[in-house]
């Protein structure tokens, strides 16, 4: 049977003890890091969330409490009183290394089978394996400082909204389903036979009605569903710092949001922030950067080589400037001897991951030149592309002719591999700017219509109002996109508060006045009773730690994340339920979609 704690009650976490606390009686309680024994010496490492004491026992110690601590084992949980003294042999690797505890009530509150890896930081554990012991995964102090840290990111939300009149108030988990933007999680009602709620995709509706009954400014941190194909940065179910004013212009919610940051990395990283942040129209973006969540930690820009190939023979350049689409190249400065012939055959692989047909190059190496395609050009096609690029010995120049989508898809994904293959992002840099100006709608080719780039509730530029059903294709959206190192961390816009524009803004997505009321009734009824002007945004959680905290992934910021597969590894989720659960919900579950 295991001890307990009778007559026993924490001092102090293992982690915070120092010099200062030499000749105090203390009473610790963690986990067993690890137990060493030298004959009539021995030590216990023992660990919680604030770090590593040494325990020590020696000829001084009662038999009973010797022998005790020479039964335990790795992860037992203990609890031990003591003397903090000097250490004989300092560990300056640790913030307690200068002190140990001599104990002299020693408690076994629980035992620990061996464990499936060892925890410690330097793992190569599998991730799977992680996740599946996920419990034992966040012993680690990486992830504990990940969740430690994610709470205070947290709390200063809360704190920095609260200190400028913001309220955080509850929307609900089960909504109706409004089908825009990624696909819903469903939830079938018992009561309602038939019938589903939907999971929020985001609190977006409730946030506006709240506006509307005067809660003019909403804060909350809000967890979200979307049932979309996972990547590093994104999960099923996230959290979003979401945030709503009324009376404000996009000056004001940015200006609000610039202070949010700036509190938050001085408070939590110590990092000053520079506001305001430079501001990028979307098409700018594009143009420098082929993307619209630019990396501008470095160069590698994409310049546009189209008006100087007009008269061009070379088949590819010219047929992709035939067909609307454009010529794009980056230089990589100085690259031609990492960039070698082999190289950049895999760099020709790259960008057709992303439907480009090929990567043309020019190297300009000190004994020899070779280019893939300036064989086919005039030489004053040659030397003006060389000039405009700024070409030197030592440089790469890699192009892309096709259709403007995939030139920035590829060029933009191309400059972002080469900036870490090449090590061109200096670590420990946090680069903020707003994106603006992005188009209102843009056309969905699986759809065969245009759909909203942010969604319908978007205000467009109010200069813009008789374009909305004639020129979609040119209307821009009071839309603003906060970017981390090219990472979008948060956005959000200055919504339609106007129920004419809204109705307007309905009819350009394609819906006749019965489906905009079928599926956005409530707020289009709601909006008859005075909606203030209003808009705000709302920040990925989970993507800004990752972000702050320089991790690869933001499985490495959630304590029970989702694989790939939307599957969680520990609980084995999502799984078949009881036939009499079905029944009661009246779902029949098609015959070929049970066999595994
Ligand atoms: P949006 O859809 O841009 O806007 O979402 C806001 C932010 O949430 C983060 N995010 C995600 N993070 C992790 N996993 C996901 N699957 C995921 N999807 C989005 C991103 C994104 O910037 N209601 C609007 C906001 C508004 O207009 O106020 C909205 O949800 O960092
Ligand atoms: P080819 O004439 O097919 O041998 O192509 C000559 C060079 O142009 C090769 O380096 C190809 O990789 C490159 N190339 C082919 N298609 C494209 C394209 N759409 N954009 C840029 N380069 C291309």
């Amino acid at each position: 049977m295991a001890d307990t704690m009778q007559g026993l009650k924490r001092t102090h976490y293992c982690g915070t003890l120092r010099e200062e606390h030499i000749g105090q009686t203390v009473v610790v309680c963690g986990w067993v890091q690890r137990n060493r024994d030298l004959g009539n010496l021995m030590f216990i490492d023992l660990r919680d969330r604030t770090g590593i004491v040494q325990l020590s026992f020696n000829d001084k110690t009662s038999r009973d409490i010797f022998e005790k601590a020479a039964s335990v084992r790795s992860e037992y949980v203990l609890m031990a009183q003591g003397v903090v003294a000097p250490r004989e042999s300092v560990n300056n690797e640790i913030p307690t290394g200068k002190i140990e505890i001599e104990v002299n009530d020693l408690r076994v509150l629980a035992k620990s089978e061996t464990p499936p890896f060892e925890i410690t930081d330097n793992t190569n554990v599998k991730e799977d394996l992680r996740l599946k012991y996920r419990y034992l995964d966040l012993r680690r102090s990486q992830m504990q400082n990940a969740l430690m840290m994610r709470h205070k990111i947290v709390k200063c939300a809360r704190d920095y909204f609260d200190d400028n009149g913001f309220l955080e108030i509850e929307t609900p988990m089960l909504i109706k389903s409004t089908p825009e933007g990624a696909r819903d999680y469903l939830v079938p009602s018992r009561v309602h036979e038939g019938k589903f709620y939907a999971l929020p995709q985001s609190p977006q509706l409730y946030k506006q009605l709240l506006m509307l009954s005067g809660y003019d400014r909403y804060m909350q941190v809000a967890r979200c569903f979307r049932d979309e194909d996972l990547r590093a940065d994104r999960q099923p179910e996230f959290t979003q710092i979401d945030v709503e004013m009324s009376f404000v212009d996009e000056e004001d919610v940015m200006t609000m949001n610039e202070g949010f940051m700036k509190y938050a990395f001085k408070k939590v990283l110590g990092v000053d922030i520079k506001t305001p942040f430079p501001r990028m129209p979307y098409s700018e973006a594009m143009d420098r950067f082929g993307c619209d969540k630019p990396d501008t930690r470095f160069g590698l820009e994409l310049i546009d080589l189209s008006d100087l190939l007009g008269s061009c023979e070379f088949k590819v350049f010219a047929g992709a400037l035939e067909n609307g689409g454009s010529v794009r190249a980056i230089n990589v400065k100085g690259a031609a001897s990492t960039l070698t012939r082999k190289e950049i055959d895999k760099l020709v692989d790259f960008v057709k991951t992303y439907k480009a047909k090929g990567l043309a190059f020019t190297r300009l190496t000190e004994d020899a030149e070779s280019s893939s395609f300036e064989k086919f050009l005039k030489p004053e096609e040659v030397s003006a592309i060389r000039a405009r690029m700024g070409a030197e010995v030592g440089d790469v120049i890699l192009v892309v002719a096709d259709k403007n989508s995939v030139v920035y898809d590829s060029l933009g994904a191309l400059r972002n591999h080469l900036a870490r293959k090449l090590d061109l992002i200096q670590p420990g840099t946090f680069d903020l700017l707003w994106v603006t100006d992005f188009p209102l709608f843009e056309y969905s080719e699986e759809e065969n219509r245009y759909v909203a780039k942010h969604h319908p509730f978007t205000s467009p530029k109010l200069n813009e109002l008789d374009k909305l059903e004639s020129d979609r294709e040119h209307c821009n959206a009071r839309a603003y996109d906060m970017i981390l190192n090219g990472n979008e961390v948060g956005g959000g816009s200055i919504r339609i508060s106007d129920p004419e524009i809204q109705s307007k803004m309905f009819r350009a997505l394609g819906f006749t006045q019965e489906q905009a009321q079928e599926r956005f009734g409530f707020l289009l009824d709601a909006f008859k009773y005075g909606v203030p002007p209003h808009g705000g945004m709302a920040y990925g959680l989970d993507r800004l730690v990752m972000l702050m905290l320089e991790k690869e992934n933001i499985r490495e910021v959630i304590a029970f994340p989702k694989v790939q597969n939307a599957s969680e590894l520990m609980t084995n989720c999502p799984d078949y339920v009881e036939q009499e659960s079905l029944d009661e919900l009246s779902i029949a579950i098609a015959e070929h979609k049970t066999e595994e």
